[in-house]
């Protein structure tokens, strides 16, 4: 009984340290490091836009971008006007809320509006860089719902100059009826000197089985040094592996229209946003303190320090709208060392059902103790 006892006690100092310990102190891994095939990654950018309310994204890690492009240089029928007031933040109203009211009209997330007002030869639009410049290979991933307008282009993209960039760029003229397209993009030396990527080889309008303004879905590219896959909702959609970018640089988003028949079309005939739930970003540095970081988090590699990135199954939308976070688990601390900015992590403790996954590990640890005992 006495052993009994202290076996018990022994067992939960275990189960209540496993609650403290950090974890992912390796990295984040695309597929399982026991999988042939995986890639770890050491940094993390994490967006839940879903629960984020500020006029300020750059505490957010995102800075909107504000420039005049002369229709001319647009290369369209008219100019560029990017502002800041374009980018909008609509939570929900319940901050551990996955549905129901949100703060403003439309979708909730963050809103990139295109304008229908053109009376100054110029369409509004909205632009996102994000602050981190230093990521070179990764898996990058965005929830979003694209415009119902005809006339805009929406993109998803990293990029260092006009001829290294990876893009998934929608067109809400290709929407019909019963499906859409994304054009998929690695910017090449002769991309950049045609000012047109779309007779080189690392171009291709990848067909949709849906319609990409009625759900949220995920849009994902995983770079690596010889190649670049693009994902859909979890399924491998196409790769490319010429033209692969080799420089750091950023991810941006962004929402337009200038015009032009052969790309945006437009102007949108109404005010149109494509709205973001979430952007999740695993990827390499090439900043030396970020190095230094790591190597004191992970000294020696170690698997069992790595997390494996869940892959998103399915759309993210309706019942699915709660999607994983590390900078959000309350189990663990899952981004030691990372430079998080604001993430848009509310507190999941006050949800009953994250209680429960709070104290999951515990629950656990009581359970393989009783089976020792
Ligand atoms: C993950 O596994 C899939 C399927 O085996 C493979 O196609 C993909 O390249 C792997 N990803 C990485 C980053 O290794
Ligand atoms: C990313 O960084 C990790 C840790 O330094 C390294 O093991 C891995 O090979 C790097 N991946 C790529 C694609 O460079
Ligand atoms: C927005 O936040 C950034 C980063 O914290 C800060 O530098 C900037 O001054 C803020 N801008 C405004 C208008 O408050
Ligand atoms: C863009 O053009 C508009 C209209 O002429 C003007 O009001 C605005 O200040 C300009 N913005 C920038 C960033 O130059
Ligand atoms: C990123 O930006 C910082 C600050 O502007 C700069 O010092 C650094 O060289 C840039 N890094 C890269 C890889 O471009
Ligand atoms: C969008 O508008 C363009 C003209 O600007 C037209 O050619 C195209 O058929 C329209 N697309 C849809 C899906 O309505
Ligand atoms: C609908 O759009 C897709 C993708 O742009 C295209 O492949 C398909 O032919 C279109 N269908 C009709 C009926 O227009
Ligand atoms: C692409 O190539 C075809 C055939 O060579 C040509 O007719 C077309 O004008 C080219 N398109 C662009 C945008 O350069």
């Amino acid at each position: 009984m006495l052993r009994d006892a202290a076996a018990t006690a022994a067992c939960l100092l275990l189960g209540l340290s496993q609650l403290a310990n950090a974890a992912c102190e390796c990295g984040y891994s695309v597929n399982k490091t026991s999988d042939s095939e995986f890639a770890v990654f050491t940094d993390l950018i994490e967006n839940d836009f879903l629960h984020i309310n500020t006029e300020n994204l750059t505490e957010y890690g995102w800075q909107p971008q504000e420039y005049n492009v002369t229709a001319e240089a647009a290369r369209g029928k008219f100019g560029k006007q990017m502002t800041v007031e374009n980018s909008q933040t609509n939570p929900f109203k319940d901050a551990n809320a996955w549905s129901g009211a949100t703060d403003h009209s439309g979708d909730p997330g963050l809103q990139l509006w295109v304008r229908a007002d053109h009376s100054n030869g110029l369409i509004g639009g909205a632009e996102l860089a994000h602050l981190r410049n230093d990521s070179r290979y990764g898996s990058f991933r965005v929830g979003m719902k694209m415009s119902a307008v005809n006339g805009t282009c929406g993109a998803f993209y990293w990029y260092f100059d006009d001829s290294q960039e990876i893009d998934m760029e929608f067109l809400s003229k290709q929407f019909n009826d019963s499906q859409g397209a994304v054009n998929l993009v690695l910017q090449s030396p002769d991309s950049a000197k045609l000012l047109d990527a779309s007779n080189t080889s690392t171009f291709r309008v990848a067909p949709l089985p849906f319609r990409p303004d009625e759900m949220y879905h995920e849009y994902r590219f995983d770079w690596m040094p010889d190649k670049v896959q693009f994902y859909v909702d979890g399924e491998f959609l196409w790769e490319m592996t010429e033209h692969v970018p080799v420089k750091p640089s950023r991810l941006f988003l962004n929402h337009w229209s200038n015009g032009d028949p052969h790309w945006s079309a437009g102007p949108p005939e109404k005010d149109t946003p494509m709205t973001v739930s979430y952007v999740k970003a695993y990827f390499n540095s090439t900043d030396e303190a970020r190095a230094k970081v790591h190597t004191q988090n992970c000294p020696t590699f170690d698997p069992a320090k790595v997390c494996p990135i869940p892959a998103q199954k399915g759309a993210p939308d309706g019942a699915n709208m709660e999607t994983y976070f590390f900078s959000k688990d309350k189990t663990e601390n899952k981004t030691p060392g990372q430079n998080l900015y604001k993430s848009g992590a509310t507190s999941n403790l006050l949800g009953s059902s994250t209680t429960f996954i709070t104290f999951l590990p515990l629950i656990l640890a009581l359970f393989s103790c009783a089976f020792s005992l």
